[in-house]
């Protein structure tokens, strides 16, 4: 790739309202100490009315007000979610009504946690096809929508959200350096949504039943998500000729506090050098990782200069990792 492909605008909105623990135990037989314990989480954001389009078009918003553009002038929207508002037509195609873009190719991409690292892949290959290419990548999640509220055992984990990023050749901005996508579909069934989908069809009438809502196993998706996320991490740095040290920040998905505690030690990471708010969101799926990169950047907590390694694991399995250089 002859030109350097850089993200020059970042955004992230989460909606207003917050479900603490303390909120959890008056819903499910759970305790503020079990969820702080076994995920690191304290609150989350839920969308109470507003759809992955909505989320994701405020952020999309963010991310284009810092770049500096006006809505004209971006070429491409690709939209990373599994949560998207319909079927059909695609969160993209809502999004780009509602930010006025212009009439410009508006696909979404579904790679479930690890959908922003998937999308920036897709914003790469559109980058190098077109030169002067300005593509709105956002990942935008109400994972709340499919989460049963009466299992405890998924609901404490989650929360909505959304990240968005501006991609082109143009401007200033943190250069994507690399980036390495995996799958597993033998493993798909350690974490699903079926219902509604074409091998779980639904008749007029029906009402919906369990398999409408997430359902994963939990210790399985756990050790899998530390050694899928090792891998990759340790194959992008090989790869770039760099040491875990070498890189500024390590912006892992953020689904659960272990996880990422898991992975740091085995990528022998400094604390300072994870990004963590998990705390604060829960797992917001695709937009975890943006919505972190986002608030990194907003903070001041990646300066220019600063090498950013960006991590992600989810359903399928998917993972991915990107080297950002800023
Ligand atoms: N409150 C209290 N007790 C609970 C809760 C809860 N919210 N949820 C489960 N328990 C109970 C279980 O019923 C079980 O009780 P039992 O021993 O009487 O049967 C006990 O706690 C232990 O359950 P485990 O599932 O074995 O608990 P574990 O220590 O594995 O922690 C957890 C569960 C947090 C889900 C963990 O497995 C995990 O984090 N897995 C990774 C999940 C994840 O992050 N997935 C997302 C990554 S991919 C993506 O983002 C889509």
């Amino acid at each position: 790739m002859s030109k350097d492909i850089k993200i020059f605008g970042l955004g992230y909105f989460v909606p207003p309202t917050r479900l603490t623990n303390a909120d959890m135990e008056k819903m499910v037989e759970t305790s503020d100490d079990w969820i702080t314990s076994r995920t690191g989480i304290k609150e989350r954001r839920i969308a109470s009315t507003e759809s992955c389009s909505d989320l994701g078009a405020e952020a999309g918003r963010r991310a284009l007000e810092q770049s500096g553009l006006s809505p004209e002038q971006i070429t491409h929207l690709v939209v990373a979610t599994f949560t998207p508002d319909y079927y059909c037509p695609s969160a993209a195609c809502l999004l780009q009504q509602k930010m006025g873009l212009a009439n410009i190719p508006c696909f979404d991409v579904n790679a479930a946690c690890s959908g922003f690292t998937y999308g920036l892949e897709m914003c790469r290959g559109l980058a190098a096809l077109h030169p002067d290419a300005c593509i709105l990548l956002v990942a935008s999640e109400v994972v709340t929508s499919r989460i049963d509220f009466t299992d405890r055992s998924t609901c404490v984990l989650f929360g909505d959200g959304a990240g968005a990023a501006i991609v082109g050749t143009g401007g200033k901005g943190g250069s994507i350096r690399d980036v390495m996508l995996n799958s597993d579909g033998a493993l798909a069934q350690l974490l699903t949504v079926k219902g509604g989908g074409s091998a779980k069809k639904m008749q007029l009438g029906d009402t919906v039943d369990s398999d409408f809502f997430v359902h994963m196993e939990g210790r399985e998706v756990f050790k899998h998500a530390v050694k899928s996320m090792y891998g990759v991490a340790g194959e992008i740095l090989a790869r770039n000729n760099l040491r875990t040290e070498e890189i500024d920040l390590i912006i892992p998905h953020q689904a659960n506090v272990r996880i990422i505690d898991a992975l740091a030690k085995k990528l022998n990471a400094a604390p300072e050098q994870i990004y963590i708010n998990v705390d604060k969101y829960g797992n917001t799926s695709a937009a975890s990782v943006p919505i972190a990169l986002a608030e990194a950047w907003e903070t001041g907590r990646i300066k220019k200069g600063d090498r950013v390694l960006l991590v992600a694991f989810g359903g399928g399995f998917t993972w991915g990792s990107a080297l950002l250089e800023f």
